[in-house]
């Protein structure tokens, strides 16, 4: 055999944000590289496994601000619950690091300053919504409002979920900031674009090299076509990230350092790893190949931004670019309510991490089409494939082999053709494995689980093992199922990493290299049998949706309680008063003091409105006023009452004012 010159590879899968937990859309994606990863270093070759953390960016920041902790302390601890997921579903990182690190700090900075010093990057003034109350431009998700279209309340920033219109969040009527209510105002500030059209030439070639998908490469020529645009790389205060050099109120946008945090976890490997060289593998030119596993909606970063961001740094670029589809669940979206927004720690709580590996594994293949899960048919699928044909063939034949032969296996093969063909089989599956065929290599390794099946029911050893002198038929025949079950262990061991570990024990085996398919186990002693899977049974997929929905019911719930109950709404008086006073309070900049008429009585009350009234405008007024809000006793004397009004703040005040038929003290209901 021609020995294999060894590679050296690095693969990542996108780094998930540190601000909420995995779920089954994630998991696929390490999935498919982690069993990539593992099928190179079955052949030889050394192969990384690169990850970590996306901890930056707007999100996390509010999260942690709503969990009133730090974000480096959420950031902490998503990472590390991120970490346990993946570790439960035999997810073999060589590293998982996080973008919020010296490391990443300071190859960013690097990286940036080799750009800002080729005239890749400028400045410009831009003008964004700003929400006036939380001091904070907000970006498109951060605005709702009333569709200009279709006229759909509460519809985000850039497009309408109800009728599909994309507009920008100043065309969106009666627009609010998700954070604090306020309707935003426009402010301008600085900004640092990247200059992707310095690249136009260089990436239109690397686009069509053969590091990318054919499809990928044709949605690429789209925003070829309608002409490359700059990209905003800062971000203004406040904001978790990384500082800009030479600025103290703006940041780099995480989407900026996120892809660098590959590097960085890179970085911080070789430093700890003894013999590992970080510019062998990233300076420009190197002869490592490097892989990014990504899903289809971060194409565009990774396949312009980032091998421009790359070159003009003076580093490699990508080997590939690994774009996969969408998952869904039983043909749709997931969804909470009905159960199907599986969190990976559900899905863990409930069902064996193979049963999900094989079952992607049995539906990826190498172009971006989405995914689906049908459970009925994921629990057909593994108690059939993986029960039924796989583990059978180890349950049928090693109590023979244990029994009557303790434990040895024949010394010669009693069909040399058929495990020859098991062997060459080996080729095609591996190919399929490289190019991400993952689900032909499964149909392939299925229909050699059924070959060796029917191997077993032709032979019959359990019918020959009643006449004594069969007794070495009966050896060599299980010998041979124990066998070709090696060798459907050694093609599924990328795919089920647990159970085949269990298989390679009951071999009394070296961990399976791919190579170790030529030579067969010729008299040697196995191990004793314990079953390797169980069956699934469908109520554990049943419990698992049902903890998913009861989540989902739970956060409803919470939801309704902060609902006022038309009883608490009763218990507030709302009565109409009219204005008599209104002055200026000494060393009060928000507050005018007011003298109200509520019908039979007077009332004094401080209303922060000075920065939208004059005192002289609201004489004669009419206004509501909350009438038992408990008096409250302040420096400029006791306030006996709340006048409502609306708006932001500033400027931007309105009282709420009585049409003029309303007469002081009516009450409002
Ligand atoms: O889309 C996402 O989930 C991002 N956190 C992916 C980042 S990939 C890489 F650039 F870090
Ligand atoms: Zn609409």
């Amino acid at each position: 055999m021609a020995p294999h010159h060894s590679r050296q590879i690095i693969a990542t899968s996108a780094l998930p944000y540190a601000n909420s937990s995995l779920h089954l859309g994630h998991l696929l994606e390490v999935f498919q590289t982690d069993a990539w990863v593992r099928f190179q270093k079955m052949r030889g070759h050394q192969c990384f496994y690169i990850g970590g953390s996306d901890s930056h960016g707007t999100p996390i920041m509010i999260q942690a601000e709503k969990l009133g902790i730090s974000p480096e302390q959420l950031v902490r601890q998503i990472s590390a619950e991120h970490q346990q997921d993946c570790a439960d579903f035999c997810i073999e990182f060589s590293n998982f690091y996080t973008t919020h690190s010296a490391e990443n700090q300071q190859l960013v900075e690097s990286i940036y300053q080799a750009h800002l010093a080729q005239g890749n990057i400028h400045k410009r003034t831009i003008k964004q919504a700003f929400d006036p109350e939380k001091k904070m431009f907000l970006s498109d998700r951060l605005i709702k409002g009333e569709c200009p279209k279709c006229g759909a309340q509460n519809q985000y920033g850039d497009n309408c979920e109800a009728c599909g219109a994309t507009y920008s969040p100043t065309e969106l009527r009666h627009s609010y900031s998700t954070l604090s209510g306020a309707k935003p105002i426009q402010k301008s500030s600085e900004h640092y674009f990247f200059k992707l059209q310095h690249f136009e030439t260089m990436l239109h070639e690397w686009t069509r090299q053969g590091h990318l998908q054919a499809s990928v490469t044709h949605k690429l020529d789209e925003w070829f076509n309608a002409g490359l645009e700059e990209w905003d790389i800062s971000r203004d205060a406040p904001y978790f990230g990384f500082k800009i050099p030479g600025e103290s109120e703006k940041y780099f946008y995480c989407w900026l350092d996120a892809p660098v945090g590959y590097l960085a976890s890179f970085k911080n490997y070789c430093d700890k790893t003894p013999g590992m060289d970080f510019a062998h593998f990233w300076k420009k030119d190197s002869t490592t190949e490097l892989y990014h596993f990504i899903g289809k909606d971060i194409m565009y970063f990774h396949a312009l931004f980032w091998p421009a961001i790359l070159s003009g740094a003076g580093y490699r670029t990508p080997t590939q670019i690994k774009t996969h589809g969408f998952l869904t669940i039983n043909g749709q979206k997931m969804s909470k309510s009905r159960g199907t927004f599986i969190k990976a720690r559900t899905y863990l709580d409930h069902l064996h991490p193979d049963y999900l590996r094989y079952y992607f594994a049995a539906k990826l293949n190498e172009h971006i089409e989405d995914i689906d899960i049908q459970f009925d048919d994921f629990i057909q699928r593994i108690n059939a494939d993986l029960i039924g044909k796989y583990v059978n063939i180890a349950s049928r034949c090693a109590n023979f082999i244990n029994h009557s032969f303790s434990g040895q296996l024949s010394t010669t093969l009693a069909e040399p053709a058929l495990y020859n063909e098991f062997a060459n089989a080996g080729n095609e599956i591996a190919e399929k494995f490289d190019q991400l065929a993952y689900s032909q290599a499964v149909r392939h390794i299925m229909a050699l689980a059924d070959r060796a099946n029917q191997y077993i029911d032709e032979k019959k050893p359990w019918a020959m093992i009643k006449d004594a002198s069969r007794s070495n038929e009966v050896h060599d025949v299980c010998s041979m199922g124990i066998q070709l079950f090696r060798l459907l262990t050694l093609y599924l061991k990328p795919i089920l990493p647990k159970t085949t570990e269990a298989a390679e024990q009951f071999l009394n085996s070296a961990p399976l290299m791919w190579e170790a398919k030529d030579k067969p186990l010729l008299g040697h002693r196995i191990n004793a049998f314990h079953p390797l899977l169980q069956r699934i049974d469908k109520k554990q997929v049943d419990a698992m949706i049902d903890q998913e929905k009861q989540t989902a019911a739970e956060t409803r719930l919470e939801i309704k309680k902060s609902y006022v109950s038309i009883d608490d709404f009763a218990k507030i008086d709302l009565r109409v008063a009219k204005i008599i006073q209104a002055n200026h309070v000494k060393g009060a900049d928000k507050l005018l003091q007011l003298q109200l008429d509520l019908g039979d009585e007077s009332r004094q009350v401080f209303a922060g409105i000075k920065s939208a009234y004059s005192p002289e405008t609201l004489i004669g007024k009419l206004v509501v006023v909350v009438a038992n809000l408990e008096p409250r006793t302040m420096r400029f004397g006791v306030s006996e009452g709340m006048v409502l009004a609306a708006g932001p703040g500033g400027e931007a005040i309105w009282l709420l004012s009585p049409d003029s038929g309303a007469t002081p003290g009516m009450k409002i209901k």
